[in-house]
């Protein structure tokens, strides 16, 4: 089978690495894929987001199945383009994807359910958006209701931070453009967020262990947020029964609410959720794997990746057995020093050829350079992952291997999987 994965973050490095080993596997390409994905498959140099280049690179190559990493293509419909050219695509269609595209229609279908979330008010109105906000003064949530690649959400501590957030997305400057021209309003809720992820054909689920992540760029949660510094599987500190119940009550129940309404969800789904002291409330949904979250997620599966996405997308998944490692698996982010705001590129990794065997190296910002050089190209340049039995031991192993690779400002939380102060990991 020829396959093509769509997107070059190390989420689809990921990706390609756990369906490199597949007996079924005879070509692998990347579109448009980084210095990582070159290493183990055929980087094709077009972008994610064009629907148009990748339907027509897999007609040129003859993939037979599609594996489509990022959201952006998703909601364009690149899952329909390739559906109605006869090859096989392993992601939601983009009706589908509109559960993570779209926050107003996430909380509609939510509300539908039942399920648990922070109560919320939909406007495309601003007059009456800035209304709603001075009727519920104190802490309080905008979100744009479209795709902003992560900044589209303002936690607010007072009404005039809302207030501003409201302007800044339905005023003149349309910050967000399309995506902010609807805003979500929601209730701020406190507590750990946790990411629950599943594969499912539209009908069958499979979910996956249960992972965490950090957003923030500088230790201790602080300063501004960003595409994701590291993460960890399992939460040790999550018990079997609220796991059940999420699995049940939020995933299985959003992808049978999906077959509802005439928009079976194929794919990975993966709710992202807070566990407030009143329980478990739904934050969002995302129509794909977690970026860091994939890469402790995949390294933990012990069944052919490209079996499961082949089933997926063929309505077959109860046909799969999909078996999970019990070891904790920790994923540390290297970056390039200033990001999120502004860094510099172009410089050499060093020290990648001194890591542990068994650790993972997935790239993200890095381009090929002369002599088998490795060159940063990105924010987020790789993610390093170990793997042990205890996640003590998974997390010194990371960080002993992280402490090798060197570059010019190069940058990395110190506290991935660390017990902190905010008791994020027992
Ligand atoms: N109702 C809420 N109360 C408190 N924090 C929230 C709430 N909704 C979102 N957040 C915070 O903002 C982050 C981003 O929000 P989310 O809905 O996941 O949007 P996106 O991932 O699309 O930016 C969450 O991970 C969480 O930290
Ligand atoms: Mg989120």
């Amino acid at each position: 089978m020829n396959v093509l994965v769509v997107g070059s973050g190390a989420r689809e490095h990921t990706i390609a690495w756990k369906l490199r080993p597949s007996p079924r596997l005879t070509d692998l390409f990347v579109a448009p894929g980084n210095a990582g994905t070159g290493q183990i498959a055929a980087n094709l140099d077009i972008k994610a987001a064009d629907v148009e280049g990748i339907a027509a690179a897999a007609k040129k190559h003859r993939i037979d199945l599609v594996v489509v990493g990022p959201e952006d293509p998703l909601s364009r419909g690149l899952v329909d383009r390739l559906t109605a050219d006869g090859i096989a695509a392993f992601g939601p269609t983009k009706a589908a994807a509109r559960i993570e595209s779209s926050k107003a229609f996430a909380k509609e279908l939510m509300g539908r359910c039942g399920m648990p979330t922070a109560a919320s008010a939909t406007f495309d109105n601003r007059t009456d958006a800035r209304n709603y906000v001075q009727a519920n003064p104190g802490p309080i949530v905008v979100k744009a209701d479209g795709l902003a690649a992560g900044k589209g959400v303002f936690v607010c501590d007072t009404t005039e931070e809302a207030l501003a957030a409201v302007d800044a997305m339905m005023g003149a400057e349309a910050a967000f453009g399309e995506s902010g021209r609807t805003v979500v309003i929601e209730e701020r809720l406190s507590g750990r967020e946790v990411s629950a992820h599943a594969f499912s054909d539209g009908t069958t689920v499979a979910p996956m262990p249960f992972a965490c992540d950090y957003k923030r760029a500088r230790d201790g949660d602080e300063g501004p947020n960003t595409g994701g510094m590291g993460s960890y599987s399992p939460p040790s500190w999550l018990d079997e029964a609220l796991e059940l119940y999420i699995n049940e009550q939020v995933t299985e129940a959003a992808i049978a609410a999906m077959r509802d309404e005439g928009s079976p969800y194929a794919g990975v789904l993966f709710p992202g959720l807070m566990l407030t002291d009143a329980g478990a409330r739904v934050l969002e949904f995302n129509c794909r794997l977690g970026d860091p979250e994939a890469q402790v997620l995949l390294p933990r599966l012990q069944s052919d990746l490209l079996d499961i996405c082949w089933a997926a997308a063929n309505g077959t998944l109860s046909e799969c057995d999909i078996r999970w490692s019990t070891e904790a698996a920790v994923g540390v982010v290297v970056a390039s020093g200033g990001y999120p705001d502004d860094y510099q590129t172009g410089y050499e990794i060093a020290g990648l050829g001194t890591l542990d065997e068994d650790v993972h190296v997935f790239h993200a910002g890095t381009v090929a350079g002369d002599d088998g050089a490795v060159l940063t190209s990105g924010g987020r340049v790789l993610t390093v992952v170990a793997m042990a039995p205890t996640l003590t031991a998974a997390r010194a192993k990371a960080y002993s291997n992280v402490q090798r690779i060197h570059f010019t400002n190069v940058y990395y939380r110190r506290d991935i999987a660390a017990p902190a102060q905010d008791a994020r990991v027992d």
